[in-house]
């Protein structure tokens, strides 16, 4: 058999140089050094760095690229952009939704993005938002995978239809139950909430993804109550919670009972840097926090943590670009992270550590995985987040999808 593609000399994220990379029928067939075989194509990658492709595991794909929509965010704070967000909703229409998602779907597989996991808000009568994405995923499904969560944005208590939505919205295809704790009325509902969203999703087998304590409050504990329900209903493995900025701000002799916890119900985080820091501590003097979530402090605790993006030119977030890259570097900053195991961590929750919270099979560069790679104009994961460096070429399924 003549292999469709050998990707030559790659150096690799886990540190092997001289790597040849053979494809056949989209499957990785071999990963060595010196491959003898000659296939119908060859991509020279001498001293390049070929990773498995980016995964963004938090992002909000209906509200992305609406920016000034229908005005701009003033106070820069979440719950203004929520307010804002709520202005745009009855505006919506689908075509515009699609269209702006397709478009941040070109941007995010141009820059080596094959993966995102989108929460779409089912807090709308017409749930265009699912209606739009749904269509979305099956047209880009080709280049891209998109998750969606089912995310009730006003509260899944607080918006009296947002438990009626979510459960047409999960009947109608979307895959994760969502939920935001935080922004309950008090937080025996943002508890009960949980319980509920939890109950759901093991009824239905489905895994959970909540906005949780993204708030500067140091006694918004639903992390605790999310961990303690995935360890009742034995939903280990399939829980995140996203965001968990309250963690930041916590007392430490709570944090040091918390992270336990966390581990032994094996809920992942995910931490979304670039929003994060320009989101929290809005209502801090100084000195000002920085309310990211204790990312080294959740890793030596064995619990998996990874980055998102979050948000792209919407009612909370005016920049980003979809560069997974950008987002490792503002963790690095914004973290502290700068010894070089948290720095090559940080290429990771941008990954490999994101694919395995969400269940993705066949990533990686090995033998039977899916032949789909970035070639990056960097040596090594670490050259890669200082330069942030440019994807040459997107392969998906062992075809060039997009060049530079
Ligand atoms: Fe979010």
């Amino acid at each position: 058999m003549q292999p469709d593609l050998i990707v030559r000399r790659a150096n690799l994220p886990d540190g092997r140089e001289g790597v040849d990379i053979v494809v056949h029928e989209g499957i990785i067939q071999a990963v060595g050094p010196e491959i003898p075989a000659e296939a119908r194509q060859e991509i020279d990658a001498t001293g390049r760095l070929v990773t498995p492709p980016f995964v963004d595991s938090h992002f909000h794909m209906d509200a992305t690229l609406s920016l000034g929509l229908p005005r701009l965010n003033v106070s820069g704070t979440l719950l203004e952009g929520i307010r804002l967000w709520g202005e745009l909703k009855p505006l919506l229409t689908p075509e515009a939704v699609a269209e702006r998602a397709l478009a941040y779907c070109d941007m995010a597989v141009a820059q080596g993005i094959q993966v995102i996991r989108s929460h779409v808000d089912v807090c709308d009568e017409r749930l265009v938002g699912v209606e739009a994405l749904l269509e979305v995923a099956r047209k880009v499904a080709p280049y891209l995978e998109l998750q969606l969560v089912a995310f009730p944005q006003d509260g899944f208590y607080r918006d009296p239809n947002a438990k009626a939505n979510l459960l047409r919205a999960l009947d109608k295809g979307v895959g994760i139950v969502g939920g935001i704790p935080h922004f309950e009325r008090t937080m025996e509902e943002g508890r009960r909430s949980v319980v509920e969203l939890c109950a759901i999703a093991a009824e239905r087998d489905l895994m959970v993804d909540l906005h949780c304590d993204e708030t500067d409050d140091p006694h918004s504990r639903h992390i605790e109550t999310l961990a303690h329900e995935t360890l009742r209903l034995g939903l280990q493995g399939r829980v995140a919670g996203s965001h968990l900025t309250s963690m930041h701000s916590m007392d430490n002799y709570y944090v040091s009972k918390l992270l336990p916890l966390i581990a032994e119900a094996g809920v992942a985080a995910i931490a979304n840097p670039l929003v994060n820091i320009v989101l929290q501590g809005r209502h801090d003097t100084y000195p000002k926090r920085r309310g990211l979530t204790r990312i080294p402090e959740l890793r030596a605790h064995g619990i998996a943590v990874a980055f998102g993006h979050d948000c792209v030119m919407d009612p909370w977030y005016a920049l980003g670009s979809g560069d997974m890259l950008e987002v490792a570097h503002m963790a690095v900053h914004a973290g502290q992270l700068t010894s070089l195991e948290q720095m090559r961590a940080c290429f990771e929750a941008v990954t490999t550590v994101p694919a395995r919270i969400m269940g993705l099979e066949g990533y990686g560069i090995e033998p039977g995985a899916y032949a789909d790679l970035v070639v990056l104009e960097a040596h090594d994961p670490i050259e890669a987040i200082r330069l942030k460096a440019a994807g040459l070429l997107v392969v998906r399924r062992g075809r060039v999808v997009a060049e530079t």
